[in-house]
């Protein structure tokens, strides 16, 4: 038996960020079910494959899984359940916008196994916010928060974007604080990457905005770091502080090169001893797991 992570892809969010290029659709509502339906074909498919392995980690990422109805949510952990062996101390992670869920939501979210959440901040601005296109605002992310721990979530964590416009080294100091205050205990802040072909690429190009350079960024960066470390968080990894118990076991795996399976549109595997990668294009995906064939696109 080896321990293993698997790693869920949900391609749907409620809006598209500006400097956002990751596989995900801010549309399709209708085509929310045809998918899940997909993945839990694919899901199934890997049965008798994984048989010896135990799954001691589960992430749900996106996009934005949260922006599922509960009852698909449920169905997709279920099929997981059924499918393969997951230890049952496993960190069970999903990645939620903090315009996605309610008490409700949360309770269904903790009593269908997840243990653990991380939530889209990128900025505690309103104004930054809007410019990035999210689709919330400061008080619902701070509602979202407060959720989930009424909802008995212990382990939230929170992703923030380090080198945005206009962004200065007391703005990531008090990001620090307001963040600790709300009793967050993991803190993912990411620098900004300008990906091509996003609308933040095309607004640089065209001279709209202007982004702190290189150098000033790791000011923020290390201005962030010794902030969030000064009220007892380890970074133990570039982007990732933690307090004290609660590294991601998700991110560690990552970076000990534990063997992962990715399934869901254009995730990414390690596994079996070879990596691969499947298809990017929803239609087509959700076609061929429908037949039950391969979606695989890539192997090495
Ligand atoms: C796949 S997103 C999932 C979170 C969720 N969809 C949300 O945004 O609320 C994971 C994280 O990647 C980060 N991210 C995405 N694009 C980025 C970029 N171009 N530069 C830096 N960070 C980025 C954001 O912090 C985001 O929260
Ligand atoms: S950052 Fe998150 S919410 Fe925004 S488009 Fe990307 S995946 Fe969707």
């Amino acid at each position: 038996m080896t321990n293993n992570g698997l790693y869920i892809h949900v391609p749907f969010c409620l809006s598209k960020c500006i400097y956002c290029d990751f596989v995900s659709f801010a549309c399709c509502e209708d085509k929310f079910e045809q998918y899940v339906n997909a993945l839990c074909n694919e899901i199934k498919s890997y049965r008798q494959k994984c048989e010896n392995k135990v799954f001691d980690t589960v992430y749900m990422g996106g996009g934005t899984p949260s922006v599922l109805p509960t009852f698909l949510i449920r169905k997709i952990a279920d099929t997981v359940k059924q499918n393969f062996y997951i230890d049952k101390n496993a960190e069970w992670t999903i990645e939620v916008n903090p315009a996605t869920v309610d008490l409700q939501k949360g309770n269904e979210l903790f009593q269908i196994g997840f243990n653990r959440v991380s939530v889209g901040m990128q900025s505690a601005d309103d104004k930054t916010l809007q410019f990035l296109g999210r689709a919330h605002n400061k008080h619902q992310f701070e509602q979202t928060i407060k959720t989930f721990k009424q909802a008995g979530f212990k382990n939230i964590n929170a992703d923030f974007i380090l080198g945005l416009p206009g962004q200065t080294k007391q703005i990531v100091k008090d990001t620090a604080n307001y963040l600790n205050n709300l009793e967050v205990i993991h803190i993912s802040a990411y620098s900004l990457i300008v990906e091509k072909g996003t609308p933040l690429s095309k607004m640089i190009k065209q001279g709209k905005i202007v982004l702190p350079d290189d150098d000033f960024t790791v000011d923020l960066y290390d201005t962030f770091a010794q902030e969030v470390k000064k009220v007892g968080f380890e970074r133990y990894e570039v982007s990732n502080f933690a307090k004290e118990g609660f590294k991601s076991q998700h991110n560690e795996n990552c970076w000990k090169y534990k063997e992962y399976l990715g399934v869901g549109l254009n995730s990414q595997s390690f596994m079996f001893g070879k990596r691969f990668a499947n298809i990017k294009t929803l239609d087509k995906y959700i076609q061929k797991a429908n037949e039950k064939k391969s979606v695989v696109s890539w192997s090495q």
